[in-house]
């Protein structure tokens, strides 16, 4: 899967239209909230009579869209989320950016829109990500969070694919992640994922899908749902927009990838660098009861969500109907800290990038 992480040089085709002064402030950008300030440029191309039209860099600023925009109707709507670091080097990294492309690719296929060449992608995140490196926070752990978003630009109504289409990318300035212990509500009504359905792609329709579950859950004082899945209710398989890992008897074991669950990157690296620090991991289904049981047994001694946003986010405590079960949350010592700090420190050039997972820009 792992392919070598070349830089991407500017492509000649790239046009850039640079802000006449910066937006950056230093307050915004040390202590922004999550996804709520956005730097200073942005990333557009269209897809329009079968052909990608000149990719453009512009000032980040309101699109002009009719109301009648395809996407907004019928969802052909899809994104992906990925970070630039500094490294310890002085210099800047995108994270398996690669896997990013092809998912959103996979996202697309699924939702019959046209594939987004990768030169395409990488070139135009790659130098949208060099132009406003300003904006990654000073302090420790910051980045610079990548939005790309795919969607369908027809202004029509039929009920069928758009024949045009629009990729943009933004960016924001992120802080580091202090992931605090989260409460799960395992969730027996509503469903995030069907086999058959759009549970292992990226659509904005997942997540607006996924919202009333986890309001409901915060309501009760959660953070947010266990997914189960939506046919039997019986197997765990997300823990809100994470990849979930539990740790029985000292193997951890996360759900297989059978359809329902997002591949997700942060997953994928986890099991490859637990393998690499003898961490036995399986992929295999994980039923609500086996989690009870080890709990009760005392053979449950960890469980963590993963995702590009928290990296490894320790969970402490699962309710399951009328159940309660407490984990306790080891700082140092779990696996999900180890695992967390070898992560960290690939993605930022402290340890050796053997996977060719950085692409440095
Ligand atoms: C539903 C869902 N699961 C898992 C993940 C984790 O994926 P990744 O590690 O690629 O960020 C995400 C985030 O993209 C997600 O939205």
């Amino acid at each position: 899967m792992a392919r070598g992480c070349e830089g991407i040089r500017m492509s000649a085709l790239l046009a850039i239209r640079r802000v006449s002064k910066s937006r950056i402030s230093e307050s915004q950008r040390e202590n922004p909230e999550f996804g709520s300030v956005f730097s200073d440029h942005m990333f557009v191309a269209d897809y329009v009579g079968g052909h990608w039209g000149e990719p453009e860099i512009i000032p980040y600023g309101p699109m002009l869209l009719p109301p009648s925009l395809s996407a907004l109707h019928y969802g052909q709507s899809v994104f992906e989320g990925f970070r630039a670091r500094r490294t310890v080097d002085g210099g800047l990294a995108l994270f398996r950016p690669r896997e990013n492309h092809a998912r959103l690719n996979r996202s697309a296929a699924r939702l019959a829109m046209p594939e987004v060449p990768e030169s395409l992608f990488l070139e135009g995140v790659a130098e949208l990500v060099r132009l406003d490196r300003e904006w990654i926070p000073q302090r420790e752990g910051g980045a610079l969070y990548v939005r790309p978003l795919y969607f369908g630009t027809d202004e029509a109504l039929l009920v069928q694919p758009a024949k045009r289409y629009r990729l943009t990318v933004v960016t924001c300035p992120v802080g580091p992640y202090f992931a605090q212990p989260i409460r799960l509500l395992a969730e027996e009504s509503y469903g995030r994922a069907f086999p058959g359905g759009t549970g292992d792609i990226k659509p904005a329709g997942n997540y607006a899908a996924g919202f009333l579950a986890a309001r409901l859950a915060q309501e009760r004082g959660f953070h947010n749902v266990l997914w189960l899945d939506a046919t039997q209710h019986r197997f765990a398989e997300e823990c809100g927009v994470m990849n979930i890992f539990f740790v029985v008897g000292g193997e951890a074991v996360t759900p297989p990838l059978s359809g329902t669950i997002l591949p997700g990157v942060t997953r994928a690296s986890v099991l490859t660098l637990m393998a690499e620090m003898g961490i036995r991991a399986e992929e295999r289904p994980v039923p609500i009861e086996e989690v009870l049981d080890a709990h009760a047994a005392g053979n449950l001694t960890e469980v963590f969500g993963v995702g590009t946003a928290a990296t490894v986010a320790p969970v402490e405590c699962i309710r399951y109907r009328e159940r309660e079960l407490r984990l306790a949350v080891e700082p140092q010592s779990s696996i999900s800290a180890q695992v967390r700090e070898r992560l960290e420190a690939i993605q930022t050039g402290r340890a050796p990038d053997s996977h060719g997972w950085l692409m440095r820009l």
